[in-house]
């Protein structure tokens, strides 16, 4: 049972948990995934309210289709239906939500938003995204190296593009399950010192090399190399120029060469093909991409039973 530890907790950062609470959600995952009837009808008449002021594919139809898997129900909102902080102050929202739902998961620019609703709220508020980060993708990317690499401690992921916050909270996660991140991105686009420095703390505790740098030798000897887009969402003015800037570290068949012949290609998608990565590669044996997808659904179902207690 992990509920005695993470019922009504919130998940804004993985940095917030122990290497053992990651480790037993992503064990909670994988059962889930292997025996989905045994949940169907865990979360029965809960409600989970899911607020976006971005777009998402996986992220709206993993959190929906979760809730219904689980026997309860999912409120899609949009920030056109009322913007948290402009229609209504974020203090009333949260004192609104936490009369009705049982959790609620929220994708926006603002990192502070989403953990200021956590901080103003009784209910547990999940992390779907932010211009920080992106924790509910990086618990599903280590369910899927955990799946090829059945242990994660000592192994190594090389994320190649720009520092944004799938890199952070891919940091974050591998900081605490003892995974070597190196983060390579053109000079400029490094991550946010701050997470790299809170990164580098946590890693004291189970031994993980959290590396940053601008050479493209450093995917070398990686077990998995992973990229993204190069301008995330709110930076489609910047797109033309970054394109220029980042081509030398599309990752491309040559650069999976350089990682190695086991190394497995990832993604969090969507992917701009041709940009970022090469039709060859996201269509590779070697790619995970589509798996990763996968197991958001499976990861959430996980942080829904633990956080509203069910599991
Ligand atoms: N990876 C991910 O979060 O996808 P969406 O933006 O489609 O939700
Ligand atoms: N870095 C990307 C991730 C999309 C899932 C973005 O924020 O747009």
């Amino acid at each position: 049972m992990i509920a005695e530890s993470l019922a009504g907790r919130d998940l804004i950062s993985l940095l917030d948990f122990s290497p053992g609470e990651i480790r037993a959600l992503l064990t909670l995952a994988a059962e889930v995934k292997a025996n989905p009837g045994h949940f169907a009808k865990a979360l029965e008449g809960k409600t989970l309210f899911l607020y976006f002021e971005k777009p998402s594919l996986r992220t709206r139809v993993t959190f929906e289709a979760g809730m219904t898997q689980l026997g309860g129900h999912a409120i899609y909102y949009s920030a056109s239906d009322g913007k948290i902080g402009v229609r209504e102050s974020v203090e009333d929202v949260a004192r609104n939500l936490e009369r009705w739902v049982d959790a609620a998961m929220c994708r926006t620019f603002s990192h502070e938003l989403v953990a200021d609703l956590a901080r103003l709220s009784g209910i547990p508020v999940i992390n779907g995204l932010t211009d920080r980060l992106h924790p509910c993708q990086a618990l599903a990317d280590f369910m899927t190296m955990q799946e090829v690499e059945e242990d994660l401690a000592g192994k190594r992921l090389a994320y190649v593009g720009d520092g944004n916050n799938v890199a952070h909270s891919l940091m974050e996660a591998g900081a605490k399950l003892g995974v070597h991140v190196t983060i390579v991105t053109p000079e400029g686009f490094a991550p946010s010192e701050e997470v790299v420095r809170a990164c580098r703390e946590a890693a004291g505790e189970t031994g993980a090399r959290i590396a940053v740098g601008t050479d493209l030798s450093l995917v070398e000897g990686a077990d998995a190399v992973y990229t993204d887009v190069w301008a995330s969402m709110g930076q489609e003015s910047e797109a033309e120029e970054r394109r220029r800037i980042f081509l030398p570290y599309q990752v491309n068949a040559a650069l999976m060469r350089r990682a190695g012949p086991d190394a497995v290609f990832m993604h969090c998608l969507p992917a701009h093909r041709g940009d970022e990565v090469t039709d060859e590669v996201a269509d590779s044996p070697q790619s995970v991409i589509f798996e990763q997808a996968e197991n958001r659904l499976h990861a959430q179902k996980a942080v829904l039973l633990a956080l509203i207690g069910a599991a």
